[in-house]
């Protein structure tokens, strides 16, 4: 990224997110660099920053309502989460975000694409094979299953509330 950003000093002061989003609008040859090594840094630093041993605690307030609403319940957001996340073939992510009609909506995307152009992502799972298998080897459902148990949901009720507003 620094490299690639090295070639082009005129663009190396945007935010991130404006590189990831206007990608078609930045200097062809360093497109790939920006989006595989950008998008990498930062769907990781979204990922890290909501990761918290949640002791079983569960969405509140205007996010729980908004999945009550669009799943039927939050095990049902889980299901579906999951589904997401061990379907996606490959290499990539599983996301809960904030459609442009600010609906939650469940999406997954390949490799280290940015998400987006697809909406404003609350939640954040890398299903990367490198981000289980020291643990979990090829149980790609196991690891899956274990990330509810460490969703910071004061975070993701904070990023759902900045999403909605
Ligand atoms: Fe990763």
């Amino acid at each position: 990224m620094n490299a690639a950003l090295d070639k082009h000093p005129e663009i190396a002061n945007l935010p991130l997110e404006k590189l990831l989003l206007d990608l078609e609008n930045i200097p062809a040859d360093i497109q790939t660099a920006v989006k595989n090594n950008g998008g990498g840094h930062w769907n990781h630093a979204f990922f890290w920053s909501l990761l918290r041993i949640n002791r079983g605690r569960q969405p509140e307030g205007a996010l729980k309502a908004a999945i009550d609403e669009t799943f039927g319940s939050y095990d049902a957001f889980k299901d579906a989460f999951a589904t997401a996340a061990k379907t996606r073939f490959g290499s990539g992510w599983a996301w809960l975000l904030v459609d442009e009609k600010k609906r939650l909506k469940i999406v997954s995307t390949p490799n280290q694409d940015p998400v987006f152009a697809l909406g404003a992502p609350i939640v954040g799972l890398d299903v990367w094979e490198h981000a289980y298998y020291l643990k979990y080897q090829n149980r790609r459902p196991e690891y899956v299953n274990a990330f509810f148990s460490v969703i910071d949901w004061t975070v993701v009720e904070r990023l759902y509330a900045e999403a909605v507003r």
